[in-house]
């Protein structure tokens, strides 16, 4: 990533302005009709993997490039955030990464079919911190169920947090789930640049001498299910 490019993704740029068309980088999920058909979205049949709560976009646009022969789309509520990462996205051509704005709970509950994603990914997703708020955390028994419907079998859930409370109880379901398998913790790596993290929140997070949570789980087989 060049200079330029990472101070466009991390600095309070200007707000990309909505009258722009930036599809196919960033697509508003009111113009998805119905269930989506990846091969049509994406003109090919690689596996597609998606980052829940996306926000300015890091971890797709160096996963994108590190697997060109992967699909990652990210699905982010907030519209300002999601088409920031857009554009980075945008300026590269990249062909393997897109951006839709919409609300994540509907996407994954409603238009992705069923065993037709290969890792989902959710990355320090928002604490909602106040006990009354916690029903609004994206982590819910409900979500986890969808994700076992859309993640091919051996496919993974990816969760990673610094909110310690939030991750025992993410992690709890996934690991109660009678349709996951935990596997090995990821381990800590050095970064080597400022842009060598997995989401711009593991960066500020880190930064601050947080401790990061991380977890992945691999979706079990047909067989195992039963
Ligand atoms: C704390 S930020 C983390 C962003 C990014 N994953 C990272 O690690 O840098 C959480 C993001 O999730 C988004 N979000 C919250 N609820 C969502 C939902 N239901 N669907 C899609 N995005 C959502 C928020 O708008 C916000 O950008």
């Amino acid at each position: 990533m060049s200079a330029a490019e990472s101070a466009d993704l991390e600095s309070s740029s200007p707000e990309i302005p909505e009258s722009l068309d930036m599809r196919p980088w960033f697509i508003a999920s009111r113009d998805i009709k119905g269930v989506i058909n990846w091969s049509e979205f994406w003109g090919n049949d690689q596996p597609v993997e998606i980052d829940v709560g996306c926000g300015r976009g890091l971890f797709l646009f160096n996963a994108s490039q590190e697997h060109p022969e992967r699909n990652y789309v990210g699905i982010e509520l907030d519209f300002k955030e999601g088409r920031r990462g857009a554009m980075r996205l945008l300026k590269r051509n990249t062909p393997n990464a897109r951006v839709i704005g919409g609300d994540a709970t509907i996407l994954l509950g409603k238009q992705i079919k069923p065993h037709s994603v290969r890792a989902v990914h959710v990355y320090f997703p928002d604490p909602w911190w106040k006990r009354r708020h916690h029903k609004r955390r994206i982590f819910t028994d409900e979500f986890v169920n969808w994700c076992a419907n859309i993640i091919e079998f051996g496919g993974e859930l990816h969760h990673w947090t610094d909110v310690k409370e939030y991750f025992e109880v993410s992690s709890a379901l996934m690991n109660h789930h009678a349709l996951f398998d935990p596997l090995p913790t990821p381990e800590e790596r050095e970064p080597t640049h400022n842009m060598d993290y997995q989401t711009s929140f593991e960066r500020k997070k880190r930064r601050i001498g947080s401790t990061i949570h991380r977890g992945v789980w691999r979706r079990k087989d047909g067989s195992a299910a039963s």
